[in-house]
């Protein structure tokens, strides 16, 4: 038999100590439930002065399974930008997509720039597919917080995920995108008819409400984290119009700004890990719940925290791993493959992920070490999103309650949908239900979904080009 491992469990306790600030108490997680239906409350009132704008996106049919035609979908709100091309007249049929990667410089250049090159990729995209000719209705996914004044008119309130370009912020992004559409010559505009612009959220919901008419909530934990539900409109202090049915809306929460007033701070649950990694980056202050939650900031968390245990000689004997250093050296990818890992299968992703990017040069006790802070650091992530969840599901009349959900962390990390949902389950009343639906590609076939819906109530059936009709959505040969 062999030896069991030594382990110090001095240096254990001594880590457990540091890292139990990430351990949120269920007490914890219900006076945070309780400020963030206040700050519900608020935005619902007058998104100026709120901290959680509860935008109102105009989506207020649900699709009914019946939208047919073809619809482009533009899909931005990460490093990448998608065009997709979506058939709704056949069930399941595959949707032709391409990415194209945001170069890092893009993000923070003048907003001018990012649009043309939105618009180079749609020409790319319609001339390889031959679709210059076509009249089609475009779905534009920007998942970026945007007061809206109409279906397809916004007004962005501000970047968030590291995008920063100038000259959009308190502009109307459909326009900035038909400006730049214009300006490319050999592009027939007339063709593309921008019809929505949606949150990932409301997409994530309407992709999945299009099969299932008991979903009331798109949540989004990737790499940001945002939810959307369904509201009554006579609960929303602020709605503009009058109640004609439907008497809802879907609400985009925004709540990754949740604490951005002080409050999440102010109940003990920021870390000193939190700040630093806030300090770190183009939006100090803002969007302080995503920072605790998603992937563009959860490895970076790790690393963080992994850094002072080093400088506390609770780790690697003190000597901290050059590389770990380096911002960005620990993605949220490898908090996932820790996360997967146990002390049964004695930590081997663990020990590859250390082996290749930081030190050989460790011990059975860092492997336990590094396993509890990087869990700790996306347990209390799940807890936060539970919070989020349980806190819409108390706010809404609902009895039974779906929530359409997407986000490369909630979808790849190993344990993070079960923590949401015991969370949820721990947390909200227990008259009331829910289950938690995947979905697939909220971002493409959502924004086609509601392009469609809003063509159903409104679209022309036809238009006249020289001298011929045509319905839209038909190839013009
Ligand atoms: C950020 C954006 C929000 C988006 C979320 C998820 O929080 O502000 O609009 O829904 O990321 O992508």
């Amino acid at each position: 038999m062999k030896d069991k491992p030594q382990i110090d469990d001095k240096l254990i306790a001594a880590a457990n100590e540091l890292t139990k600030c990430f351990v949120l108490s269920d007490d914890k997680l219900r006076q945070l439930m309780e400020k963030l239906e206040q700050e519900f409350q608020l935005g619902l009132c007058n998104e100026e002065s709120a901290t959680l704008k509860m935008l109102i996106t105009y989506v207020r049919h649900l699709p009914n399974g019946k939208e047919r035609g073809q619809y482009l979908a533009l899909d931005l709100g990460g490093t990448n930008f998608r065009v997709i091309l979506i058939n709704l007249n056949i069930a399941n049929a595959p949707m032709v997509s391409q990415k194209f990667v945001i170069p890092d410089e893009l993000m923070a250049v003048d907003g001018e720039r990012l649009f043309d090159f939105i618009a180079d990729c749609i020409i790319e995209f319609t001339n390889n597919h031959k679709l210059e000719t076509i009249r089609i209705a475009l779905g534009f996914t920007f998942s970026f917080p945007c007061v809206q004044y109409g279906l397809c008119q916004s007004k962005l309130v501000r970047w968030t995920k590291g995008f920063n370009c100038s000259g959009v912020v308190g502009k109307d992004v459909v326009k900035l995108l038909k400006n730049s559409l214009k300006k490319k010559t050999q592009f027939n505009n007339a063709f593309v008819d921008i019809v929505a612009l949606i949150n990932d959220t409301t997409g994530t919901l309407m992709s999945c409400a299009h099969k299932n008419p008991n979903c009331n909530i798109g949540l989004i934990v990737g790499t940001g984290t945002n939810a959307c539900y369904i509201e009554q409109l006579d609960r929303i202090d602020k709605w503009p119009s009058n109640y004609s049915d439907p008497k809802t809306v879907v609400i985009n929460t925004e709540w990754g700004a949740f604490g951005d007033n002080g409050v999440v701070d102010k109940l003990g649950v920021m870390t000193k890990w939190d700040k630093l990694v806030d300090a770190d980056t183009v939006n100090p202050g803002r969007q302080l719940y995503e920072k605790m939650v998603s992937g563009m900031y959860l490895g970076e968390l790790v690393r963080r925290l992994l850094i002072t245990l080093c400088e506390q000689k609770l780790l690697f004997n003190g000597q901290t791993p050059e590389n770990l250093l380096k911002k960005g050296s620990f993605p949220t990818k490898s908090v996932s493959k820790i996360d997967s890992d146990s002390e049964s299968n004695k930590f081997q992703a663990t020990r590859r992920l250390f082996d290749r990017d930081f030190t050989k040069t460790y011990t059975e006790t860092d492997l336990r070490i590094i396993h509890m802070a990087n869990n700790r650091v996306s347990k209390r992530a799940a807890d936060l999103v539970a919070v989020g969840c349980s806190t819409l599901i108390e706010h809404m009349a609902n009895q039974s309650n779906t929530i359409a959900y997407d986000g490369s962390v909630i979808k790849l990390h190993p344990h993070f949908h079960q923590w949401v949902s015991d969370g949820i389950c721990k947390l909200i009343d227990k008259k009331k239900r829910f289950e938690m639906m995947l979905s697939e590609d909220g971002s493409g076939r959502g924004a086609a979904i509601v392009a469609a819906v809003s063509y159903r109530e409104k679209r022309p059936r036809i238009i006249i080009r020289d001298r011929k009709v045509y319905e839209i959505g038909t190839y013009i040969h």
